[in-house]
């Protein structure tokens, strides 16, 4: 199915993202990046800059003295938190504007960044070349869903009402009622975000039997927030998550020794999360 065409013309509306919001993330992956170089790309951006001041100086890390100083800053927040927070803050910025009664925005950036975090941290145990991919594919995987609170706010509270009257998935709520999937409006939109083909792909099969394990890993990881109840996205399905999450963990070698390591360190990290989510 194919997207109407007064969707795609408001999608060329919308902002773009921060071009050196991916640059960040790809450098940081570089074993010859510096901090002096990294700074120096956040410094081009005042809006990031103003962002990443804003967390280093947040409760959750506590700096002595404070922080004036986007060097000094990742000193103590290391690179991968750096880069994370630039996407999130990049990501939530573009969106920010709007919210609906059957679609609150809080809980969905903590859905978000739930399944780019634990997504991350699989592809990273995994030994996934690029874990961070993994991240912005976790990050992203329903930007379909924030797109259309932007271009069609009614279709979107439509679908919403829908899955909750007959308790099922948003998924399956837009494909009742016809409407073309979030995974393609975010693929879509993804595009005009430039986004890496890898994560592209992530988006466009977070629903879908793939067999990259590049898309897996994001999906699982979709999976098993939604078991956990971890923010909410839409989704009113009575089915266990928890069922299909531990078939895809299989299948990519998520084994039970592997996955106490992954959940661990998860709940460890997600701590940051408000830090994150109230620093853009
Ligand atoms: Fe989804
Ligand atoms: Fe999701």
């Amino acid at each position: 199915m194919s997207l109407p065409l007064h969707w795609i013309e408001r999608i060329q509306k919308l902002p773009v993202l921060p071009q050196v919001a991916l640059k960040v993330t790809e450098r940081i992956q570089s074993p010859t990046a510096t901090i002096t170089e990294i700074s120096d790309l956040i410094r081009s951006d005042i809006g990031l800059t103003s962002n990443i001041l804003k967390l280093a100086n947040s409760s959750y890390y506590s700096i002595p003295g404070g922080v004036t100083d986007v060097a000094k800053a990742l000193q103590y927040l290391g690179f991968n938190t750096i880069a994370q927070s630039v996407l999130t803050a990049s990501f939530f910025g573009a969106f920010k504007a709007n919210d609906a009664r059957e679609f609150p925005l809080p809980p969905f950036w903590a859905h978000s960044f739930a399944v780019g975090l634990l997504a991350e941290i699989a592809a990273r145990s995994l030994q996934f070349k690029n874990p961070s991919d993994a991240f912005i594919g976790g990050l992203m995987h329903d930007l379909g869903k924030v797109v259309l609170l932007e271009i069609a706010p009614d279709d979107l509270s439509k679908i919403v009402r829908h899955a909750e009257a007959k308790k099922i998935s948003f998924i399956q709520s837009e494909e009742e009622l016809g409407f073309p999937s979030h995974a393609l409006l975010g693929v879509e939109f993804g595009k005009y975000w430039k986004l890496p083909a890898t994560v592209l792909s992530a988006i466009q099969n977070h629903h879908a039997d793939s067999t990259s394990r590049d898309d897996l890993v994001v999906s699982w990881a979709n999976l098993w927030v939604h078991a956990q109840k971890i923010g909410s996205s839409g989704n009113y399905s009575a089915n266990d998550p928890q069922v299909l999450a531990n078939v895809i963990a299989k299948k990519i070698g998520l084994e039970a020794n592997k996955l106490t390591l992954i959940e661990k360190q998860f709940h460890l990290e997600f701590e940051k999360a408000g830090a994150i989510l109230n620093a853009h």
